[in-house]
């Protein structure tokens, strides 16, 4: 529910956007005056410290709304530790299986010209590893809230992947991936309703925690209205919508040669591919989800204006796979000033100035 306008909150939105004009127009000067990328980044600040781009999942918080996504730097404590160090407002862990596993036989990344295919095969180190150092981390930084992802390599996996989450004394959130498209001769299970609705059935029964599950790309419209009647019978307080695009081909036109070796070259595409797909799957959610279920946007990005439109779509945090793949955690600093970049020019302070507000032409 919005709030009603009363004096205290018009008077505040005024002065917010005097201030953001003044900041805008002392930007105009110093540009006008050819000031040095040192002295500009001085006025960026000034106008930095008008926006917020802070926000929050229920009662966690965040400083701001990048994150990475699942599987791109956070395979291991150090890079874990390299997140936490980075501008980056929260992070998640690899996917963790019962199991570790050394996932599929290389070459199994490539680069492509606008994003990436994968077909990794979750490798990853075990729920237990993740787990330890979720609860190790959680202890030094009670106040930074983190995700931990985990996947089944059968349905029953999730259960007892959420038992032993249960039994921890985990209080962040937890992300089920139901969508991985790269394990030889394993369904991506949300493409499946009856065994979601299974899962997710036998996994409340025994999860009270913080919850959400991780989606693969869907293309019709029914399939957003089930997925979503679906999802909203269950206590869920997130949605992260998109994985890869499922079983791409890229070929090496020097060879004739399928990009990566696993599954005879296909692979889950990701980066600027999947930005369409990954805006009409937040928006399609978000039309159809109750209001009180978040939803992370994820799926190429490359630029602040692309995390905008995940945010204009509404997604409530915004997470970065292969952009962060190429660039490393300084992708986090960059697109944070990008986003304020296009939040400044259209005189917005906080996210939830254009979240959701995506117009339409009637
Ligand atoms: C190398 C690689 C590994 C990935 N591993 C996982 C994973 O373990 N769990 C998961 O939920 N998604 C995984 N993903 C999917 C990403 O989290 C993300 O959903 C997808 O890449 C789309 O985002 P992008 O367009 O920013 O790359 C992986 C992606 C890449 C590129």
């Amino acid at each position: 529910m919005r709030e009603k306008p009363n004096i205290q909150n018009v008077s505040a939105f005024l002065i917010r956007k005097l201030l953001v004009k003044v900041g805008k127009m002392w930007f105009n000067i110093c540009q006008g005056l050819h000031l040095t990328a040192g002295q500009m980044d001085i006025n960026l600040k000034g106008v930095s410290e008008l926006t917020s781009l802070a926000s929050s999942i229920q009662n966690f918080h965040f400083d701001n709304v990048l994150m990475n996504a699942s599987g791109v730097h956070c395979m291991t404590t150090q890079e874990l530790d390299e997140l936490y160090a980075s501008p980056a407002g929260s992070f998640v862990t690899k996917s963790g299986t019962p199991n570790a596993r050394v996932g599929n036989p290389e070459p199994r990344y490539h680069q492509l010209e606008l994003g990436s295919i994968n077909s990794m095969g979750l490798p990853n180190n075990g729920i237990d590893y993740y787990l330890d150092y979720a609860l190790d981390f959680q202890a030094k930084h009670p106040d930074h809230p983190i995700f931990l992802s985990v996947s089944g390599m059968s349905p029953s996996d999730y259960t007892l992947l959420a038992e032993k989450i249960q039994a921890s004394d985990f209080n962040g959130l937890t992300e089920f991936n139901l969508s991985c498209p790269n394990v030889p001769g394993k369904p991506q299970i949300a493409y499946d309703f009856d065994t979601t609705e299974q899962i997710l059935t036998d996994l409340f029964k025994i999860f009270t925690k913080p919850a959400g599950v991780k989606l693969p790309p869907f293309f019709d419209l029914a399939q957003f209205d089930q997925m979503a009647a679906l999802l909203n019978r269950f206590p869920l307080t997130f949605i992260n919508s998109i994985n890869s695009l499922g079983n791409g081909l890229m070929i090496d036109p020097a060879t004739d040669t399928a990009l990566i070796r696993p599954k005879g070259g296909f692979g889950g595409i990701g980066g600027a591919y999947a930005k369409p797909i990954a805006l009409a799957n937040v928006r399609a959610f978000r039309q159809r989800l109750r209001d009180d279920i978040a939803i992370i946007g994820t799926g190429g990005v490359t630029t602040g204006r692309d995390v905008y439109d995940l945010i204009l779509c509404g997604a409530d945090m915004v997470q970065l796979g292969t952009v962060l793949q190429v660039e490393g955690v300084a992708c986090f600093d960059r697109l944070n000033h990008e986003l304020e970049a296009v939040m400044a020019e259209k005189g917005y302070t906080t996210l939830d100035d254009f979240r959701g507000k995506l117009q339409t032409i009637q």
